[in-house]
């Protein structure tokens, strides 16, 4: 099993995919990882849906994302999105302790400009099933450029549980070299004089 570094390291996104079927174990870990997350107030507001293949898969592809070649040929696709739900102070899915900060109703006023956190601690939990991903052997790419209300829309999903992107994963098809970085020194900032 990969150290954590070495996940970090050798994770790429993956865009080409083997046929092969990942095991239900394997999606169950990285799922495992992302529930273990950590947020803010410990909301935890994600959400996932799995899907597999089918119609569904067929839908989301054909309605919902703006047709790449890539997200059809993963044979999973993790739909990950925020409940806003865990953002209402003393709801069931708020954790108890967190009433100080928060929406004051279920109404979708009160509740939309919590979006952009929900959205942040979700994409900590996204990450981790990249990085377990990685570990696993697995391949997965996050893809954001998606029609996120019409994603919503073919899932049946409530207009509470906002859609944040797809996670593609299946058995990589492609060993694509080390994406380009910033150098360190242009990522930290320095005091100025
Ligand atoms: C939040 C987020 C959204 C992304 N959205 C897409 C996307 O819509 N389509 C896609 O092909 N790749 C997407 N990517 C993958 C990036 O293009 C990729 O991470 C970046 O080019 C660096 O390559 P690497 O992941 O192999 O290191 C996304 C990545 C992140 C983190």
């Amino acid at each position: 099993m990969l150290t954590v570094i070495e996940a970090i390291q050798n994770r790429r996104s993956i865009r080409k995919f083997k046929p092969d079927p990942v095991p239900d174990e394997l999606i169950h870990q990285m799922l495992e990882a992302a529930r273990l997350a950590p947020s803010a107030g410990n909301r935890q507001p994600w959400r996932f849906q799995v899907v597999k293949g089918g119609i569904l898969k067929d839908r989301l592809f054909k309605e919902a994302t703006s047709g790449a070649e890539h997200i059809t040929g993963a044979p999973v696709n993790i739909v990950c999105g925020s409940e806003l739900l865990a953002f209402v102070k003393g709801h069931k899915f708020a954790p108890s302790g967190s009433e100080y900060l928060g929406a004051d109703s279920e109404n979708w006023d009160d509740i939309k400009q919590f979006i952009p956190a929900a959205h942040l601690y979700t994409a900590i939990a996204v990450e981790h099933m990249t990085l377990v991903g990685t570990a696993l052997g697995l391949g997965t790419c996050w893809v954001h450029s998606i029609r996120h209300s019409q994603v919503a829309k073919t899932l049946g999903w409530p207009r509470h549980i906002v859609v944040l992107a797809l996670l593609l994963v299946g058995y990589p098809d492609e060993d694509p070299p080390p994406r380009s970085r910033l150098a360190l020194e242009d990522v930290i900032l320095r005091e100025q004089h």
